[in-house]
C-alpha cells in the first residue's frame, strides 16, 4: 500500500522508501521490520506511519522526514534549511584524502567553505589525524546542524558564522580549502525535482548572480593568498562547469585538474599554485 501510494506521487524508490518510513514510524530499522513481521502495530503507530507518508507524497524529501542521511558511512542529521549530502560529494572528500596523503604532513590546517551539515569538514576532521579543520558557512541553521553533528560525531572543528569570502582570509592560511558550493542557476529551478527546488534551501543550491562559476572563480581569483606553501583547492563542480572553469584556471596559472565522478562527469576540481 505505502509503495502504490508513493509510487502514485511520483516518488522513484516508492518501495524502498516506503519501507523506511514504515520502519521509522514503528522507531525500526528497516531489517527488523521484516524480521519483526507479527508484531502488533498499535493506532498509533499507523497514524504515524500514515503521517509520513503524506509527507513524502507531497515530495519531502526523505531525509528531512527522518531526519538524517549516511556520508562517508557516518550517519549525519539534517534538516530543512540545510543541504542533505549527496553522494557526490564524497568523491571531494576521497580527493581531498589523496592530495594530503600527497601533501605528506601531519597537522594539516584545513578550511570547508559552505559547510551545511558539516558533511566535509567532519568527515575530513575523522579521517585525517591530527587535522586542524576551519568551516564556514553563511545561514545560521547550517552552522547549527554542523556543530551538533560534530558533537554527535565526536569531531573538534572550528566552526565560522558569516560570509565565507570575508571570514576566511583572517583565519589563512590553509593546506587545503574544500568546498560544494552552490553553483545551480536560478533559471534551471524548473528541471529540478521538487524534493529539491521546493524544500532545500535556496542559499545552498543557486549560485550568486546566476553565475554557477562565481565560487570558483572567487576561490580561484583570491585562493591563492590563503593556501599554505604546497596547498591546494578542491572544489565541487555542476556536470557542465568542467571544462570552462578549467580554462579559467588555467589562465589565473593554477596547476589543475579534473576528476570525473562514477556517472563520468567532472565533478571535482583541484588546483593549486605553480610551484617555485
Ligand atoms: C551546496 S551547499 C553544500 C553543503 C555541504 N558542504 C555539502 O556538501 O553537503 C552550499 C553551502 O554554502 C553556504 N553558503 C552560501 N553562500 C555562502 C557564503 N557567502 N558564505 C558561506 N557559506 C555560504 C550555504 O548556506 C550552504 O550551506
Amino acid at each position: 500500500m505505502a509503495r502504490a501510494f508513493l509510487a502514485r506521487k511520483g516518488v522513484e524508490e516508492a518501495r524502498l522508501e516506503g519501507e523506511l518510513l514504515v520502519a521509522h514510524a514503528l522507531g525500526l530499522d528497516r531489517l527488523k521490520l521484516f524480521m519483526q513481521l507479527d508484531r502488533p502495530v498499535s493506532g498509533a503507530e499507523i497514524d504515524r506511519a500514515r503521517d509520513l507518508l503524506v509527507r513524502r507524497g507531497k515530495r519531502e524529501p526523505l531525509a528531512y522526514i527522518t531526519g538524517e542521511r549516511e556520508f562517508y558511512t557516518r550517519t549525519f542529521k539534517v534538516g530543512p534549511g540545510v543541504l542533505i549530502p549527496r553522494p557526490e560529494t564524497e568523491l571531494l572528500v576521497d580527493e581531498a584524502r589523496r592530495v594530503a596523503a600527497e601533501l605528506g604532513r601531519g597537522a594539516l590546517r584545513v578550511a570547508d567553505l559552505g559547510t551545511g551539515s558539516g558533511c566535509i569538514a567532519i568527515t575530513l576532521s575523522l579521517e585525517l589525524q591530527g587535522a586542524h579543520v576551519a568551516a564556514f558557512d553563511v545561514s545560521p541553521a547550517a552552522i547549527l546542524c554542523a556543530q551538533r553533528n560534530a558533537e554527535l560525531l565526536g569531531a573538534q572543528i572550528e566552526f565560522v558564522e558569516g560570509d565565507a569570502l570575508a571570514t576566511l582570509p583572517a583565519r589563512a592560511p590553509f593546506d587545503l580549502i574544500v568546498s560544494n558550493p552552490p553553483y545551480v542557476m536560478r533559471a534551471e529551478k524548473p528541471l529540478l525535482a521538487p524534493e529539491v527546488a521546493e524544500h532545500e534551501p535556496e542559499l545552498a543550491l543557486y549560485a550568486p548572480d546566476s553565475d554557477p562559476d562565481f565560487w570558483v572563480r572567487a576561490l580561484l581569483e583570491h585562493g591563492r593568498e590563503w593556501l599554505a606553501p604546497g596547498g591546494a583547492q578542491l572544489v565541487e563542480l555542476g556536470h557542465q562547469q568542467g571544462e570552462r572553469v578549467l580554462a579559467l584556471a588555467q589562465t589565473l596559472g593554477w596547476q589543475a585538474s579534473l576528476v570525473r565522478d562514477l556517472a563520468g562527469h567532472q565533478r571535482v576540481l583541484v588546483a593549486r599554485p605553480p610551484q617555485g
